[in-house]
């Protein structure tokens, strides 16, 4: 049976796209990983590809015309490496009808609160100044709306007494990191059956 291709889309320091890559080699994930795509061109994330010979793709939004111009040139990329599912991990930008349409129910995001509670930018920081006693990680498919998709999946972490947002934040990295590959894996392999 041919392997599933994926295509993570990353703006920032990659960690998610490092535990995707990692849980690949373990064969924890059986997909191909064949592209990287960044609209951050010095992040850490390409540092991170180059390092493990994935394949990239980084681009300024700035020197486009419109968000289609941009989408259309990811659009060429994803089919030559021959993507059947985008994976966003931390891709600060919303996805236009260029890419929705032709990734229409294939596209998945993971976002770090407990969605509907704390969407956009910031969440761990909106939910620590919110004072909340549990927030979490949610993985959901992407529409048009900001962190408005189908919920696939979520995990609660609990806000303990003595943590600041820091510890918060890494504690729900290390969540990120098990679960978004856990369930790639799930979706892709139901979407197979
Ligand atoms: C992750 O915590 C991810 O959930 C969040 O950005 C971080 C990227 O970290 N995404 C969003 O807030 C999307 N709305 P990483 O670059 O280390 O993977």
């Amino acid at each position: 049976m041919t392997k599933p291709t994926i295509a993570v889309f990353a703006s920032g320091t990659g960690s998610n796209y490092h535990a995707v890559y990692k849980a690949i080699q373990k064969k924890e994930l059986t997909c191909d990983l064949a592209l990287l795509v960044s609209d951050q061109p010095t992040s850490k994330v390409i540092e991170k590809a180059k390092e493990h010979n994935t394949p990239y793709f980084a681009f300024q939004p700035k020197e486009y015309s419109s968000k289609d111009a941009f989408e259309s040139e990811i659009l060429d990329q994803l089919r030559i490496h021959k993507v059947d599912w985008i994976i966003l991990a931390g891709y600060m930008r919303l996805i236009g009808p260029t890419l929705l349409q032709a990734y229409e129910g294939k596209i998945l995001n993971i976002h770090p609160s407990l969605l509907p509670s704390f969407p956009g930018l910031d969440a761990i920081g909106q939910a620590f100044k919110a004072g909340v006693k549990i927030t979490g990680v949610t993985i959901h498919y992407v529409d048009e709306g900001m962190d408005t998709g189908e919920i696939i999946a979520q995990e609660a972490v609990k806000v303990l007494k003595d943590m600041d947002e820091q510890s918060l934040q890494k504690k729900i990295q290390l969540v990120e990191h098990q679960l978004y590959p856990t369930i790639i894996q799930e979706v892709i392999t139901q979407s197979i059956d």
